[in-house]
């Protein structure tokens, strides 16, 4: 079987090692020819436990090509994977232009008949607008049929997500297509679910919408602990055990980030918009997690009044922990607002400071280690429970810090050895430990409302 993937991104990357590695021959094709000889060579250029392994080996192999020639890549496949980006538009909307130039790129070098397989998330209706867009650029003699099969492997585990996906969704108007890919996906022996191509177009943003929403819903809850003494992580527990409500996805933060849930549920809320229709809790959910983001940096000023000139660090950059990828992260929103406010900002994270360093440059302090980032600090930010961070020593805060004031987005550590190591520290959805100040007597500058007020000052 010869298939080839379009766009060596993160999903068509795992998509096509994994693919090789089930026995396929596969032809990863991009545009980025830098991006295809380090590929070319066995180098991974995205950091993604277990990639590089895999991709060396089926390289080696010889059943994983990579091209940057849309000719070689297009002629002997009988299978095109599309896994192109679709970022957000200025309005929030995807942005179909990469997709588009693909199916065109693809059009005019197609030599046979294919089967052409969205992977890119899509509006409702693109993959339609795709089989017609093929049919006007291609010969009347080639066939081409459009098979939509959404992805939902997360970054930091996709392979494993892809070996044990929880469903195969393929959605197509043409049957014989959708047998022909329910085929191929056979090697993974995972259920597959067929559809229509509408429903898989929205299967896939109907579900990151929902697991953005239970984000949202217990971060909500996890405010309300705040305001009466209840704690969160006891609260998820008992919620979690309840099958129906399922225990996953109920972790308290600081908000959820990355390349995925905010952008998918701002274009769903604009497709809502398209067609006239008031979707009120995806609006909410979205509205939430903005002000998610800024828990801890409100509760930082209320506590201190000022961050002018405090020595502050920041554990964890990443949007969250086994990735590199920093769109979206809290932390980065953090980090834009200390720097507003003048702090002293040095910053850890095993594997994001390469990409944080790019947009702040000299402006931060990038330590190598979490001593050295809290070294001399008045006030640490936690945003990402990377095992470095959630494992070290709560003996060291004290010992290496200027003030021992942890505020903790991620609810890396226990209450009661917040306690014992006389720390000040103030998570999310529990009650704050060793909390000993005059709040009166702060330079507290005027919060949001009067609620909030009430509700940081339960917390700490
Ligand atoms: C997500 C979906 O899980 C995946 O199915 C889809 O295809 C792409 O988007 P990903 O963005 O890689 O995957 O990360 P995920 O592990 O889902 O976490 C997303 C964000 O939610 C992170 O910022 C994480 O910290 C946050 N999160 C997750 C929480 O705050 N609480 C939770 O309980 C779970």
């Amino acid at each position: 079987m010869e298939i080839t993937v379009v766009g060596t991104g993160y999903v068509g990357l795992v998509t096509g090692v994994c693919f090789a590695e089930v026995g396929y021959n596969v032809t990863c094709f991009d545009i980025d020819e830098q991006k295809i000889s380090t590929l070319s060579t066995g180098i991974c250029p995205i950091y993604e436990p277990g990639l590089e392994e895999m991709l060396k080996k089926n390289l080696d192999e010889g059943r994983l090509h990579f091209t940057s020639d849309s000719k070689a890549a297009c002629t002997k496949a009988e299978f095109i994977f599309i896994a192109v980006g679709t970022p957000e538009d200025e309005d929030g909307s995807a942005n179909l232009d990469y997709l588009e130039a693909a199916v065109a790129d693809i059009g005019a070098n197609l030599t046979k008949d294919a089967v052409v397989v969205i992977k890119s998330t899509v509006p409702v209706g693109t993959n339609e607008r795709i089989g017609q867009m093929l049919q006007d650029i291609i010969p009347g003699n080639i066939h081409v049929k459009v098979v939509s099969n959404p992805e939902f492997l997360r970054e930091g585990s996709g392979i494993l997500d892809t070996f044990h996906a929880d469903r195969i969704v393929i959605g197509t108007d043409d049957l014989e297509a959708g047998r022909e890919v329910a085929q191929l996906f056979e090697p993974f022996g995972r259920p597959i679910i067929q559809t229509d191509i509408r429903s898989a177009e929205l299967i896939k943003y109907a579900s990151n919408a929902f697991l953005a929403t239970k984000i949202s819903f217990i971060n909500e809850v996890a405010n309300l602990c705040e305001y009466t003494g209840a704690n969160i992580e006891d609260v998820a527990k008992g919620m979690g055990m309840d099958e129906r409500i399922g225990s996953q996805f109920l972790k308290a933060g600081i908000g959820y980030g990355g390349s995925c849930f905010p952008k998918d549920t701002k274009a769903l809320e604009k497709l809502t918009e398209y067609y006239n229709y008031d979707f009120k809790i995806l609006r909410s959910v979205i509205e939430v997690n903005s002000r998610q983001k800024q828990q801890l940096f409100l509760k930082a000023k209320k506590m201190l009044g000022s961050l002018r000139g405090k020595r502050v660090a920041v554990l964890g950059l990443a949007f969250k922990p086994h990735t590199d990828d920093i769109r979206e992260a809290p932390a980065i929103e953090l980090i834009t607002q200390l720097i507003e406010e003048q702090a002293d900002i040095s910053v850890y994270d095993p594997a994001a400071v390469g990409k944080v360093e790019e947009l702040f440059g000299s402006r931060l302090y990038y330590a190598d280690t979490v001593d050295l980032a809290i070294k001399g600090a008045d006030v640490v930010f936690i945003m990402t429970e990377w095992p470095q961070i959630t494992q070290y020593d709560l003996g060291r805060y004290p010992l290496l810090m200027r003030e021992p004031l942890i505020f903790d987005g991620r609810n890396c550590y226990g209450l009661v050895e917040a306690e014992l190591a006389g720390i000040t520290y103030i998570s999310i959805g529990r009650k704050a430990i060793n909390v000993n100040r005059n709040l009166e007597n702060s330079k507290t500058p005027a919060l949001e409302t009067e609620l909030e007020e009430t509700r940081i000052e339960s917390a700490i």
